[in-house]
């Protein structure tokens, strides 16, 4: 399966100035709704295996950073084998090939989730806490409705953020999707555009 990004190359660069002023620098990776709805009773909305394996090659040898919900709808709760994995709790209890960090304050003081090949890989909580530091989202849009009761933010309609490049539309397992690939703008993109 070929497929194809168009990126815009007139923003290439705005990442320079965000990078060196935050302490973490992280990508977002998610499957939505055509509502934007990410899953229901603790379980994802579709199933489709080309989306699941763009994650798992995306993700693969990278931190991933999630929720304890997340980890709990793994099958047998177990984390992501091939990625380091993170996982935000007050309540669990550490085991064999996690990390568990209790506050987005120790998430900060570990150095994996400050490079810029951490990946926040859900649920919504994690999504909505993490996104001050997210500046590349990468979404797989699906073409349907679904009842939903977790929801990313509609990405169309936040502030500082817009449509990068978007694949041709892609059909598996009876769902059409493309993937779609979300950039924030610089502040100097953002001044550019008030002066405008
Ligand atoms: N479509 C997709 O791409 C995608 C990807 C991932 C997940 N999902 C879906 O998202 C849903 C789950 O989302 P969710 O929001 O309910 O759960 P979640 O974000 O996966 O996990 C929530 C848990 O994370 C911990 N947590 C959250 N904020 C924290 C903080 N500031 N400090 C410490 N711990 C914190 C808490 O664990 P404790 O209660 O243990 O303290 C909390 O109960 C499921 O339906 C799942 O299938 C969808």
């Amino acid at each position: 399966m070929k497929i194809l990004y168009h990126e815009k190359i007139t923003v290439s660069s705005v990442f320079n100035t965000i990078v060196s002023e935050r302490k973490m620098f992280m990508k977002l990776i998610a499957a939505v709704s055509a509502e934007w709805g990410i899953g229901k009773d603790n379980k994802l909305l579709f199933s489709i295996p080309a989306d699941m394996k763009f994650f798992r090659e995306t993700t693969k040898g990278h931190t991933v950073i999630m929720g304890r919900k997340t980890l709990e709808s793994f099958p047998g709760g177990n984390p992501l084998k091939n990625r380091n994995n993170i996982v935000f709790s007050k309540t669990l209890k550490p085991f064999a090939g996690i990390t568990v960090v209790r506050s987005l304050d120790e998430l900060m003081h570990i150095p994996e989730a400050s490079d810029n090949d951490a990946f926040v890989i859900g649920g919504e909580s994690i999504y909505r806490l993490l996104l001050p530091y997210i500046d590349i989202a990468l979404i797989t849009k699906v073409n349907a409705s679904t009842p939903a009761d977790s929801f990313l933010p509609d990405f169309d309609g936040l502030a500082d953020w817009y449509l990068a490049g978007k694949s041709d539309e892609i059909i598996d397992n009876g769902y059409s999707f493309t993937f779609c690939t979300y950039r924030r703008l610089a502040d100097s993109e953002r001044n550019n555009i008030r002066k405008d």
